[in-house]
């Protein structure tokens, strides 16, 4: 596992677009897992940045993301594909047929956890998995006593995930409940990984993910056992570590 601090979030956004554009030329039809939530939205607009500039090109480019809420449609404002699309793949020239986001509108959401593993496992595995992380050490959405050896399955999230994603809400009832996630399984299998962190509020999970036991307490503690990923923290998410 390898640490690099930087300075401030937009060290921490170039620095982690740097690396997926230097992934994307290597390996032009890369496959990419990419996270939503506050934590990349400056690595995607520095990707736009290069996109614009010719630096890289996603034409052949495949992403899956970790994630989306049950119950809630793609049109929906709030949803995870919304997101995507807004912030990331309606500025850039991936294919849509190449985007995928689990759909928690699914009527049979087993079968459509099934249905994303084979996607991904079809795909030969993610090459580059970009992660953040919860304050309560969560990835994607496997929250705290996770089963390490799961796929992508429908969760419960916390309710400290609840109140956390509210912020996006006008209503903490309005905010779902569940969602279905890639599992752990899935994101240990990536080639490589790189976990983004900043801010204060995050300082505390970063050390117990780094520095504490491997423990389903905290989901991200199992990316010790990963070969090949990379933290990129700012100052105050990494003002905890020895
Ligand atoms: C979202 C995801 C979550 C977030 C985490 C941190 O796709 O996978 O694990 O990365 O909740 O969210 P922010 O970045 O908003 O602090």
């Amino acid at each position: 596992m390898k640490i690099i601090k930087v300075r401030d979030y937009e060290a921490m956004s170039k620095k982690a677009a740097v690396i997926v554009s230097s992934q994307i030329n290597m390996k032009n039809d890369c496959v990419l897992g990419l996270a939503t939530g506050d934590t990349p939205l400056g690595m995607y607009k520095e990707l736009i940045k290069m996109y614009k500039e010719e630096i890289i090109d996603f034409k052949e480019v495949t992403t899956f993301n970790l994630d989306e809420y049950y119950g809630i449609s793609g049109e929906n404002e709030q949803s995870y594909k919304y997101y995507m699309d807004k912030n990331f793949f309606n500025h850039i020239n991936i294919k849509p047929e190449n985007t995928h986001i689990p759909n928690g509108m699914a009527e049979d959401i087993e079968e459509e956890a099934r249905r994303y593993d084979s996607l991904i496992q079809g795909m030969g595995d993610i090459d580059l998995q970009i992660l953040g992380i919860g304050r309560n050490g969560h990835i994607g959405f496997n929250e705290p006593d996770v089963k390490f050896e799961a796929c992508t399955h429908l969760v419960d999230l916390d309710d400290e995930t609840i109140e956390a994603n509210s912020r996006f809400f006008d209503d903490i009832e309005d905010v779902p409940k569940k969602a279905i996630s890639m599992g752990i399984k899935n994101i240990m299998h990536a080639d490589k990984i790189i976990l983004i962190a900043s801010g204060i509020e995050k300082a505390d999970v970063i050390k117990e993910t780094i520095e504490g036991s491997i423990s389903p307490n905290v989901p991200a503690s199992v990316l010790q056992l990963h070969p090949n990923t990379i933290f990129i923290l700012d100052e105050a998410a990494a003002s905890k570590l020895n």
